[in-house]
């Protein structure tokens, strides 16, 4: 798999889910292959801050869908997160399924093991809310950087952010800020791994 997409918002069909959908087209269209997964979808508990996983690497709460993340997060060489803003930041079940990658920033850390590192690795930020402050996309991007981080990815990533995007089905009403989408998402399909070898 070339690219795993996590989409963070509650809204099913919301304008964050939209916006992954034409990111991923975009990449297929370029020939990446990609998997994503719906926060909304799954069922995914907080995390509990029991600190196990500091010892261990591996979280203690197994009868959730967290389990079905944690390797491709750790594997994946392209990750891209798309997400609406809930009071500046990622809303509260893409947020549990970002702490509970706490296992993975301890096997980086605290038990400094190397499996999960991917320098060449390439992440996107996909954000969008429904006002338009200057500092409206500093904490998401903020907290996708040390997820990114935490999981082995580099901290630096492309990023794209829209705003005064409010109501269900505002995003599709927005045909210029689809085809920046679908574009971007051609771009990173194209730095899949193997595209930049000499033939
Ligand atoms: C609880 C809640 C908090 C929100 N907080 C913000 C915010 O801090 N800044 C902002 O610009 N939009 C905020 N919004 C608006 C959403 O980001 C916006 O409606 C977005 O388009 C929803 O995307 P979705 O359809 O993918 O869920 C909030 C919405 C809700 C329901």
């Amino acid at each position: 798999m070339d690219i795993v997409g996590l989409h963070l918002s509650p809204r099913k069909k919301g304008n964050s889910a939209l916006m992954l959908d034409e990111f991923l087209r975009g990449a297929r269209e370029a020939g990446a292959s990609a998997a994503s997964y719906s926060a909304a979808d799954l069922n995914i508990e907080p995390c509990r801050g029991c600190g196990a996983c500091e010892k261990t690497g591996e979280c203690v709460i197994k009868d959730d869908d967290m389990g079905q993340l944690y390797e491709p997060l750790a594997t994946a060489p392209m990750i891209v997160v798309s997400t609406s803003l809930f009071f500046y930041d990622v809303p509260a079940k893409g947020k549990a399924l970002i702490d509970r990658t706490q296992p993975l920033w301890s096997r980086r850390y605290p038990l400094g093991r190397t499996e999960t590192l991917r320098p060449e690795g390439k992440g996107f930020l996909l954000a969008l809310g429904a006002t338009k402050g200057p500092d409206l996309f500093v904490p998401v991007a903020l907290c996708t950087k040390y997820f990114f981080d935490s999981i082995g990815m580099p901290k630096t990533f492309d990023s794209l952010f829209f705003r005064q995007i409010e109501a269900l089905g505002e995003l599709a009403r927005h045909p210029e800020h689809l085809k920046t989408i679908y574009e971007a998402g051609l771009a990173f399909g194209r730095q899949r791994p193997g595209m930049d070898t000499p033939r």
